[in-house]
């Protein structure tokens, strides 16, 4: 038998607990797995901007034909002037930003000398298999202090000294994935520098725009890239900041030195993206496309999303307030940003809150923190006092 040999690939942990979740039939459970906004109901409801641009889109469009493999091009342009403030910046469409992450990794590793990319870790779960499944050689560094959960973005600058010229650094834009710290603005500027001087190439993950700080405020750091670099890839996500995850809407922007290089990086990324799946699904950026053409369906959407952020925020706050729960301190959670925080529990914790309480978490101790529905925050500081207390027992 041609495939009798194969072994089941390990799962994805983020897609095998969104399965675990769905399947459990226990009629009060709490989903902190999967990073999608929830509201107060526990709903991803459709934007009422989305609705409209939809309603749009099916009055005036009049073909389906194929666009190409740089997909809608006018979206690619709008995304880059309404998110990166950017005019000089080339791109094309994506299948979401994990298209633009895959993208953009076969061109390194088409490209880069030593084919090689650094990383803080932790990061998403996803970012090592992509790079690892593209070609590229992963360095990582670990981003939190070994005695404590303090975070130490600035590892990763220190780290860079090792890097070769023409290496790659792997950068989130904002709310990072899993932890939610960002890093000060004066990081951004003291890696720009360490770029620059060391001839690397940044690629950029923004993911969650306008889910932390600010719409603006949550490119800073990476805007300061834009202006500066010579060299630069931003891998940039629709999905969450206009609520289309399923649709699949992304973007990855490149910059090199010389606009003839950059036109010839457009050209291989179509090239490649023909190889991979010939050209990007239509409607999810067509959406985006109407709504950033129309000040009154962007002034909605803009309006929409500020709600989605001051909900984060309520509830990192809630958490933060709850200061420590046993030996889990909450109150960092105020001074994060986005969807995500890591909590320092066992697996066995982790196992128990699932298997005792109906919580779900990521195997990480990642929280998505817009998972808590209204009434979800005590049962939840609960059962973490309660699988901690258990544990206490065992020992
Ligand atoms: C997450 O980190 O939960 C999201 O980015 C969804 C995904 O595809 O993993």
């Amino acid at each position: 038998m041609a495939f009798g040999d194969l072994k089941a690939p390990a799962p994805d942990s983020l897609l095998a607990l969104m399965s675990r979740f769905r399947d459990d039939p226990r009629p009060r459970k709490i989903d902190l797995g999967v990073g999608i906004y929830r509201d107060s109901r526990g709903a991803t409801p459709v934007f009422n901007a989305v609705k409209l641009a939809e309603q749009q889109l099916w009055k005036r469009q009049s073909t389906k034909a194929y666009l190409g493999s740089l997909g809608d091009t006018d979206f690619v342009s709008l995304l880059a002037r309404r998110a990166l403030a950017a005019d000089n910046l080339a791109g094309l469409q994506t299948v979401g930003g994990t298209g633009a992450l895959r993208l953009a990794a076969e061109l390194l590793s088409l490209t880069l000398p030593h084919r090689q990319i650094w990383l803080g870790v932790p990061t998403w779960s996803n970012h090592l298999p992509i790079f690892k499944a593209a070609g590229l050689k992963t360095r990582t560094v670990e981003l939190f202090a070994a005695d404590s959960l303090r975070y130490r973005p600035d590892a990763l600058r220190e780290a860079l000294r090792e890097a070769k010229r023409g290496d790659a650094v792997l950068l989130h834009a904002c709310c990072h994935n899993p932890t939610g710290v960002d890093p000060e603005f004066a990081f951004w500027l003291s890696i720009a520098d360490e770029i620059r001087e060391r001839g690397l190439v940044p690629l950029v993950d923004m993911a969650y725009q306008g889910m932390g700080l600010g719409w603006d405020q949550d490119c800073a750091g990476l805007a300061l890239l834009v202006d500066r670099l010579p060299n630069l890839l931003v891998a940039y996500s629709c999905d969450k900041n206009f609520g289309l995850y399923r649709e699949r809407v992304g973007a990855l922007f490149v910059r090199a030195g010389t606009a003839r290089e950059t036109a010839t990086l457009i050209d291989h990324l179509g090239a490649l993206a023909r190889t991979d799946y010939s050209m990007p699904p239509d409607h999810g950026a067509a959406v985006v496309r109407v709504i950033l053409q129309s000040p009154e369906l962007t002034a909605l959407w803009e309006e929409e999303l500020t709600g989605m952020r001051s909900r984060i925020r309520g509830l990192r706050n809630a958490l933060a307030a709850q200061g420590r729960v046993g030996a889990v301190d909450l109150s960092p959670l105020a001074a994060g940003n986005g969807l995500f925080a890591v909590l320092p529990l066992s697996p066995a914790q982790i196992d128990s809150l699932q298997a005792d309480h109906a919580i779900y978490m990521a195997p990480s101790g990642r929280i998505n923190i817009a998972g808590l529905a209204g009434g979800d925050l005590a049962p939840f500081v609960n059962a973490l006092q309660a699988v901690q207390h258990q544990r206490a027992v065992l020992a």
